[in-house]
């Protein structure tokens, strides 16, 4: 068998497919509750909460902790789990704050009112940075609950890589058609008749350097061009119809306060949320240029 980095996603090898699609699927978690790790503080993992974080990131891409942090407005926490976890190199867009990392809460007015993270709606499917540049790939992300809203705010999460089984099992046809470069473009965003972001075009699904795969993704219609012929139409749908069902595989939860979220970048939603004094959902979100350690 084939042990190159990244041979189990060549489309050739199948043998390779097979033994880590058999690893994977064995050594997935059956429950939400599976991923959750309690930690005393978030700022100082001890040796074992770390372990048990890394090791459920292996798994599922993903893990929860808990921790009595809940209220706590310090940005301090994320940033200093993050670098715990192998997390360095913040992503920064334009609405984070100056440190990276942005502070998700319903925004009444200004320019993060204008965009659905700051909006209490609910969120599709997606990735996180799917219209980023290549050189400024989404491969973590955490999110940190400090206050929770009155009522949902809660996430469907997705480990891409389960998405890629069901739709390779399916066709792997599909896998062909979502790993073409051209399969996805993002428009260029135009603010007052000046480029703020040139065309993104990319594939859905690709493998880093290590062997790793990523996946860039939005159910959203608007701001993306999908390639128009039968082959990536096909896959699409077919990936609309493994998310749109619930499975085994999609965890749903809440992030209460002091919890948190660290994921490889999975697939994810948001359900829309209420606030009413005091729950006023704010949860701290870094992306970050690195995979989880
Ligand atoms: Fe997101």
């Amino acid at each position: 068998m084939d042990t190159r980095a990244g041979a189990a996603f060549d489309l050739a090898d199948k043998a390779a497919y097979q033994a880590w699609r058999a690893a994977k699927l064995a050594h997935f978690p059956k429950s939400l509750a599976e991923l959750v790790v309690e930690v005393r503080d978030p700022r100082a993992l001890s040796p074992g909460e770390r372990r048990a974080l890394l090791e459920r990131c292996a798994r599922a891409n993903m893990a929860i902790y808990a921790s009595p942090a809940g209220g706590d407005p310090d940005k301090e926490i994320p940033r200093r789990l993050g670098l715990e976890l192998g997390l360095r190199e913040l992503d920064s867009n334009y609405l984070a704050d100056d440190d990276g990392i942005s502070p998700l809460a319903l925004a009444e007015r200004g320019t993060r009112a204008e965009f659905i993270p700051y909006t209490n709606r609910g969120i599709k499917w997606h990735t996180d940075g799917y219209y980023n540049p290549v050189g400024r790939t989404v491969r973590a992300v955490l999110l940190h609950c400090v206050a929770r809203a009155e009522t949902g705010g809660e996430n469907d999460l997705l480990d891409h890589e389960i998405a890629y089984i069901q739709l390779r099992d399916l066709n792997p046809q599909y896998i062909g058609a979502l790993m073409a470069g051209d399969a996805m473009t993002i428009p260029a965003r135009i603010e007052d008749g000046r480029v703020e972001r040139p065309a993104q075009a990319g594939p859905v699904f690709s493998v880093d350097g290590s062997g790793f795969l990523h996946m860039r993704y939005t159910a959203r219609a608007v701001s993306i061009e999908w390639k128009k012929d039968a082959a990536t139409q096909a896959a699409l749908a077919a990936l609309e119809t493994i998310l749109g069902r619930a499975s085994p595989w999609i965890f749903r939860g809440r992030l209460e306060p002091g919890m948190g979220l660290v994921s490889n970048n999975v697939l994810h939603t948001r359900t829309p949320f209420t606030d009413a004094a005091p729950h006023q959902r704010l949860i701290y979100r870094a992306r970050y240029y690195q995979r989880v350690a």
